[in-house]
């Protein structure tokens, strides 16, 4: 059911497509001296994503589980990966920490990055954006992975379907579809454009990335600073 995919060394995606929503949850599971799991999922997909990541490595040693903002997708099963893993400690945003994460889905306390910390996993080193309401919500932040300039981008590039894991081809079309379509429904507004969304994507972009790694659709591998600026002109577009 769920799809894995190595798009760095030792570095996992793992995709799992749900067809009543035609959407994908995507997990990143960075396999280095203190583990990272990147988006837990909802607690429905645990069972799920527990089974590929055992196959991967010992879920127990995982010591780090990171996340954008506070939304079932993004952490709704922390509780069940630290039951799971003794050592496992949320990262995230302060605002995160204080307003959610521990008192509702926290196992024990969360450590909070500070924007701009750089947590060391062993081979890779994640720096830690504070980036509000992009791609939404107060708490929301982004990690980049600077070895590789891997961008964890969350709901940013979020693409409906069941599409290919990684892709060299341009996903902004679909990007902008997903947008169109969501604004015609009950998930309309999904994505708050506030006088500081194109301060925080140009922060973004100026990382040059060169791998976009979000949650619902493909991981695109290319220029990500353009693809970023694109992203920038569909979001202005279609919700400023
Ligand atoms: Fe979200
Ligand atoms: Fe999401």
């Amino acid at each position: 059911m769920s799809q894995v995919t190595e798009i760095s060394p030792d570095f996992f995606k793992i995709s799992t497509f749900i067809p009543e929503f035609n959407i994908q949850f995507n997990q990143f599971l960075v396999r280095d001296e203190e583990p990272l799991l990147y988006h837990t999922g909802m607690k429905g997909l645990f069972p799920t994503v527990n089974e590929v990541v055992a196959r991967l490595m010992d879920p127990t040693s995982i010591r780090w589980i990171g996340f954008s903002h506070f939304e079932a997708d993004e952490c709704g099963a922390l509780r069940e990966w630290q039951k799971t893993a003794p050592h496992a400690t949320a990262i995230c945003s302060l605002v995160s920490k204080l307003v959610s994460v521990d008192d509702v889905v926290a196992e024990r306390p969360a450590r909070a990055l500070e924007d701009g910390e750089v947590l060391l996993t062993g081979k890779y080193r994640f720096k830690f954006l504070q980036t509000p309401h992009v791609p939404h919500a107060w708490d929301a932040g982004h990690l980049f992975e600077e070895t590789r300039g891997i961008l964890l981008c969350s709901d940013l590039f979020h693409q409906d379907g069941d599409v290919e894991p990684v892709t060299t081809r341009d996903i902004i079309g679909r990007f902008r579809k997903t947008l169109i379509d969501y604004q015609q429904g009950p998930f309309a507004d999904y994505l708050p454009y506030t006088t500081k969304t194109e301060q925080f994507l140009n922060r973004l972009a100026a990382l040059r990335p060169n791998v976009i790694a979000p949650m619902h659709g493909s991981t695109y591998l290319g220029d990500g600073e353009s693809a970023i600026c694109d992203l920038a002109q569909v979001m202005r577009e279609l919700l400023a």
